[in-house]
């Protein structure tokens, strides 16, 4: 049985990663639009991933008797400035929800949850993960600058991208 507190707390972040999801979505179209579908397949699965950590929080919620509430996503970002403007976008996005996590485990550990702190490690290894790939294509891009040929092998290197669903207990 989970705190009233940490419920709520959960419900929100449930609610954080589908608006990561439709965020990273309207991303994907943006490059659809652009024709770079390199860039769409990376933020299709980036949206996939996110589907996943609510899923994974809900099934989670469940098994410790909390009560899952489905609230209204906000609307995400629809317009865009340049390419390397949404991954500045996406990096300071999965830095919010990485001081999210944080809250969460901060609570978990103010009450002695030490289930739900057990449950929040997967999350705090994948922000890690997503913060670093996320820092190292901006590099990247900021390396190609205006570069049409560097900027196809990367869309070409983006498209090679496949979902894989992590397990449990791996973060790989
Ligand atoms: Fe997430
Ligand atoms: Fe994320």
């Amino acid at each position: 049985m989970i705190s009233k507190t940490m419920e709520k707390l959960l419900n929100e972040q449930i609610n954080k990663e589908l608006y990561s999801a439709n965020l990273y979505l309207s991303m994907c179209s943006y490059f659809k639009d652009l024709e770079l579908d390199g860039f769409a397949n990376f933020y299709r699965i980036q949206s996939k991933e996110e589907l996943f950590h609510a899923s994974k929080q809900f099934d989670y919620m469940h098994d410790v008797g909390g009560k899952v509430t489905m609230m209204a996503v906000d609307a995400p970002e629809t317009k865009f400035k340049s390419i390397i403007h949404v991954f500045q976008l996406t990096l300071e996005h999965e830095k919010t929800v990485t001081s999210s996590i944080n809250n969460l485990v901060n609570q978990a550990l103010s009450e002695s949850d030490f289930a739900t702190h057990n449950f929040l490690q997967w999350f705090i290894a994948e922000q890690v993960e997503e913060e670093a790939s996320i820092s190292n294509l901006l590099k990247k891009l900021e390396m190609i600058g205006d570069n049409s040929s560097a900027m196809y092998l990367l869309n070409a290197e983006l498209g090679q991208r496949t979902y894989k669903e992590k397990s449990a207990g791996s973060n790989n």
